[in-house]
């Protein structure tokens, strides 16, 4: 899409300042001094981030250089050696933090844990060994598809331990997606439960893992948690339990020190042309970048109890489930199943219950609320809450002025974070002490960020203009490119403007306002956002064409009030397929096993044929459209047979 065509409506003008009493506590009071420590992030970056490395870090080899920037390809930190886990969880051995909690678990059928750091250190160092005994080696590749338990935590520390690469994949997708990306980077283990609770229902993880074994030779080891105690196969020489792994390992584990740029993980995420992309990060620098933002973002303190309703099988479980908080010796709580389960106001039961002090959320979810109904928020008190985030898509206004009136009961901050999968930790956000913010905004950069709203040559636009959304400096939580792809890399990230060959390419268009706020618009590349999940058009398309029935396909989004945007998929079939309300649902079932129900799509249209430019490419704006709006208006002079679109305004 042209930059031109980035345009904004929002025309929001209020503004909200934190009140004296959060300022007066907050660890960042004043937009002085963030200025001061802004300007300094930008214009001497090797001073900056050598200072914040070596005080946020515990390194066991000074690193000799901050950065070594061959664009696209950055190493932070050179020569320096740590263990990231050693960070999250030996660090606070021995101080006040040994015996204050680190996790703190609610399953959905409402069993309760809570784990110290003394405790979760030890269940990480058995699992290390356990691992290291089984022959994983520093830069193998291990896969964790597990529901939110402990213990899916604990597999992760465990490979950043033992040095292994861990990919978790989000319990949601099914065995097809799980056996391309196990093949992707050739793990040797997965780690695994038997299932996991949802809506009172057992999601049945072993059984999709053993399907999706069946066609991934490169695994030799399972590792299976027993949490739902529904009926597994265990294979004989492949298949372990986790206690009996547990029961015979030792208690302590001399964690070796690794390279800043040895990898941590790879998270697959969608983009806009075919399978998923391998996103790798490594240690040093995607640590140093979740647990600062972290600090910062959240105005983390000793006694908070900080609640982040994201899976760890996406990157915000990862920055700000695991890395972040725990590098902070922060209390955070885990929350296994569904937020209206028993009933709509299950967060706020916990809340109330635990005393949280920090919720992270989605606007998705926050729409959701919203539409079951204040009273079930009103049951409750929610007078723990101090501050409250935001994260995934950009937030309406209206939900923004709901979550501030009725979540955060007129005094809690909320932070509303943009960042990326790719860009490891939150990249443009208030700072919740001092920034007034805008409904729908998510403001400033943070530390280090360097954004600009661009033209398609590259060149910033004037304020208030849309275009496309870029970071012109890298930063220490970058990628470092795509797992066995580096060319896609580059092409997918930094090659969309010849003469600025070291900008960053988010995908993002966006709009700079006169204050010098960032409102994000959305994507503007093929990929959707349905809840607050990344979806490639492409890859949709992939799953339908692979159905029998299908000859052709189109998948495009439509703006929706609860999902922020839904898919609507157009179908041609071969001519032996007979249309019919049940091929539908075949076709939306057979796309939940290609992929995972949440890229099922919410509406399948059959046509004759599919709208294409004379060059025979698939016009998806001009579906778009129709999909919207019912009828297409826009220009279609590149259409190659007119008579399609009519005949698809008639067709439903
Ligand atoms: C895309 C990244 C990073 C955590 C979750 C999603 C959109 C994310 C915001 C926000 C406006 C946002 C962007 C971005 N996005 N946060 N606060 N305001 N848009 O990670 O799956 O990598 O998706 O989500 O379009 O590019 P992800």
């Amino acid at each position: 899409m042209d930059s031109q065509n980035i345009t904004s409506v929002s025309q929001e003008k209020r503004t909200f300042s934190p009140s004296a009493a959060f300022k007066r506590q907050a660890n960042l009071q004043t937009l002085s001094k963030y200025q001061r420590l802004y300007s300094e992030s930008i214009n001497t970056p090797d001073k900056f981030w050598a200072k914040q490395a070596n005080e946020q870090l515990v390194w066991r080899k000074p690193f000799r250089q901050v950065l070594q920037w061959k664009p696209p390809h950055a190493k932070w930190f050179v020569g320096g050696k740590l263990n990231v886990s050693e960070n999250c969880l030996d660090h606070h051995l021995g101080t006040a933090r040994e015996n204050k909690a680190a996790l703190i678990f609610e399953g959905e059928p409402g069993d309760v844990r809570t784990i110290t750091y003394r405790q979760l250190h030890f269940h990480v160092c058995r699992m290390a060994h356990f691992m290291e005994n089984l022959g994983i080696k520093a830069g193998d590749r291990v896969a964790i598809y597990m529901p939110m338990i402990p213990e899916a935590v604990i597999a992760m520390l465990a490979c950043a331990r033992v040095g292994a690469v861990h990919t978790v994949i989000f319990g949601g997708f099914s065995a097809e997606a799980i056996k391309d990306r196990i093949n992707d980077c050739h793990a040797k283990l997965v780690i695994t439960a038997d299932g996991g609770w949802r809506r009172g229902k057992i999601i049945e993880l072993k059984a999709n893992v053993d399907k999706a074994i069946a066609g991934a030779p490169c695994v030799h080891s399972v590792m299976v948690v027993k949490r739902c105690g529904n009926p597994v196969t265990m294979v004989e020489g492949r298949d372990v339990w986790w206690k009996e792994a547990w029961e015979g390992a030792p208690n302590c584990h001399d964690a070796k020190a690794f390279d800043s740029e040895h990898p941590l993980f790879i998270l697959y995420t969608s983009g806009s042309t075919g399978k998923p992309k391998g996103v790798l990060h490594t240690s040093a620098g995607y640590l140093l970048g979740a647990k600062l933002s972290s600090h910062y973002v959240f105005d983390l303190k000793e006694n908070d109890r900080y609640f982040c309703s994201a899976d760890i099988g996406w990157i915000t479980g990862h920055s700000y489930v695991v890395y972040g908080l725990l590098s902070n010796g922060s209390t955070v709580f885990l929350y296994e199943g569904a937020p209206n389960h028993p009933e709509p106001d299950r967060f706020w039961q916990m809340i109330d219950r635990h005393g949280l002090t920090i919720l992270y959320t989605a606007p998705t979810a926050i729409r959701a609320f919203m539409r079951w109904g204040d009273n079930y928020v009103l049951r409750h008190r929610l007078d723990s809450l101090r501050l409250l985030g935001s994260v995934g898509e950009p937030i309406n206004p209206e939900a923004w002025m709901w979550y501030h009136k009725m979540i955060g009961k007129k005094k809690c901050p909320i932070v509303d974070t943009w960042w990326q999968t790719e860009t490891g930790s939150i990249m443009v956000t208030p700072l919740p002490g001092f920034t007034p913010t805008k409904p729908g905004s998510a403001t400033l950069p943070f530390f280090g960020v360097k954004p600009m709203v661009v033209d398609s040559d590259g060149n910033e636009v004037p304020r208030n203009s849309g275009g496309k959304f870029v970071i012109t400096q890298p930063w220490p939580s970058m990628l470092r490119t795509l797992w066995g792809d580096d060319e896609r890399y580059k092409k997918a990230y930094y090659s969309e403007f010849a003469r600025h060959p070291h900008y960053y390419f988010t995908g993002d268009g966006a709009r700079q306002d006169k204050d010098g706020y960032f409102w994000i618009i959305g994507r503007i590349d093929d990929v959707l956002n349905v809840s607050g999940h990344r979806i490639g058009t492409v890859e949709v398309e992939s799953a339908l064409v692979s159905h029998p029935a299908v000859a052709e396909a189109a998948a495009v989004g439509r703006p929706d009030e609860l999902k922020g945007q839904s898919l609507v998929v157009f179908v041609t079939l071969k001519s032996t397929a007979v249309a019919s309300e049940e091929l539908k649902e075949a076709l939306r079932a057979h796309v939940g096993k290609e992929i995972g129900s949440l890229a099922k799509p919410d509406q399948v249209r059959f046509a004759a044929s599919l709208p294409k430019t004379r060059s025979g490419k698939i016009m998806r704006r001009l579906l778009k459209e129709l999909a919207t709006n019912g009828e297409v208006k826009g220009d279609t002079t590149t259409l190659d047979d007119l008579s399609v679109i009519a005949t698809l305004q008639t067709e439903e």
